[in-house]
């Protein structure tokens, strides 16, 4: 899959610019196992970058003219490297301008043509902006040997979606693409951005994505909204509690002891916060043990706190973790990503996906005429080059 996605992009390239593509970038999506909506709350998470992947072909030239081609949206955008760089009406090139207006404070560039196309599906919450993002950063840095670090890779893409995208969005996405790998799941510390890895080692279980295939539109807006009710939140905490920093050295009682200052909403917000963060210390317990039922439950107490107190899941991954939940041989399922729409995350007994994707098509279609597409993904390794 990975080799006739380059083959593809390659191709494209000769057509579009009548030469070979000088270097190719593979840049992945990811899937978080726990840990959702606390990487902007000073919290841990837990993702893994997956076997689908954004694909660049890239050549520089020697003038300061750079071409983007879009080979999936048939679309393209030229511009000069001197051009003052600002938002633009085209979304999808907003995650390059976004990009290279920081590396344009950071090194000598000179122009560049690039072919992209992805096989991360857009909108199903697996990441495919950060993809876009940290890939471009990564093949940037790469050919004109800007000197950045994986790390500043991550956060100029976090930053590009801040000013360029308009999403105040927190580091795991572009962290997991960049420093995925293989079978490997990461324990990232959002406060101090240590990291380390833990064997993705499922046993007898393996990890099924159902794609809803809705996106609901307040998806950018209702994140937002989310991450300015958390900091007043915490910021009623703090004033009463000192001592508290971040949500992390924040304890329920705490919450509960200012639950009327807070108001019903925030006190949910803040609630569903500090019991996150925790069930990603258990969750990596859990993990090491090998011990799958309490991870599956983890995942769904995690649903549970994202549907009705964080309020960020929709009908939709609703069903399709209801539809789960009494299923022997799914231990555990929960909405992933930002929410709104895109997808869940199972954890399956190895052996009956087919039998559950089945049975869960037919009820989902059943009931909103939609057609689920399900994913058996393989946790695989973050942004690299690619050895032709
Ligand atoms: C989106 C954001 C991430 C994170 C998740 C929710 O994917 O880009 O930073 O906040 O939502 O966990």
């Amino acid at each position: 899959m990975k080799k006739k996605l380059v083959k593809q992009v390659s191709t494209f390239f000769e057509g579009c610019f009548n030469a070979e593509p000088q270097h190719i970038f593979l840049s992945p999506g990811r899937i978080n196992i726990i840990g959702e909506h606390v990487d902007y709350n000073d919290g841990f998470v837990l993702p893994a970058a997956i076997n689908k992947y954004v694909c660049f072909a890239v050549s520089q030239n020697e003038g300061t003219q750079c071409s983007l081609v879009a080979k999936d949206l048939n679309d393209n955008y030229s511009f000069d490297l001197n051009d003052e760089l600002k938002p633009v009406d085209k979304m999808w090139v907003n995650y390059f301008l976004g990009v290279l207006h920081q590396l344009k404070q950071r090194g000598n560039l000179k122009g560049f043509n690039i072919v992209f196309s992805s096989t991360i599906p857009m909108g199903s919450g697996l990441s495919s902006s950060a993809a876009l993002e940290c890939g471009f950063a990564y093949a940037l840095n790469e050919i004109f040997e800007l000197g950045l670090t994986k790390e500043e890779i991550a956060l100029i893409g976090q930053k590009s979606e801040h000013t360029f995208v308009g999403v105040n969005c927190g580091i795991m996405d572009q962290f997991a693409s960049v420093f995925g790998k293989k079978n490997c799941v990461i324990k990232l510390d959002c406060n101090t951005l240590d990291y380390e890895y833990h064997k993705a080692d499922f046993k007898d279980y393996t990890l099924v994505l159902l794609d809803s295939k809705v996106k609901h539109t307040h998806l950018t807006s209702g994140y937002n909204v989310r991450r300015q009710e958390v900091e007043k939140g915490l910021a009623v905490i703090k004033e009463n509690f000192p001592e508290v920093k971040t949500f992390r050295d924040c304890t329920e009682a705490q919450v509960e002891q200012v639950k009327q200052k807070l108001g019903d909403t925030i006190y949910r917000r803040c609630l569903f916060v500090v019991r996150e963060i925790q069930r990603v210390l258990d969750a990596v317990d859990a993990l090491e043990k090998s011990d799958f039922v309490k991870l599956g439950s983890l995942m769904l107490e995690t649903h549970d706190g994202l549907s009705q107190n964080y309020e960020v899941s929709c009908e939709e991954l609703d069903f399709l973790v209801d539809a789960v939940r009494n299923d022997k041989n799914v231990l555990g399922a929960r909405m992933m990503g930002g929410g709104f729409g895109g997808c869940s995350i199972n954890l399956v007994k190895k052996g009956t996906e087919d039998e559950l994707i089945e049975r869960v098509s037919r009820e989902y279609k059943a009931k909103y005429h939609i057609a689920l597409e399900a994913y058996k993904v393989k946790i695989a390794k973050g942004t690299s080059l690619y050895k032709k």
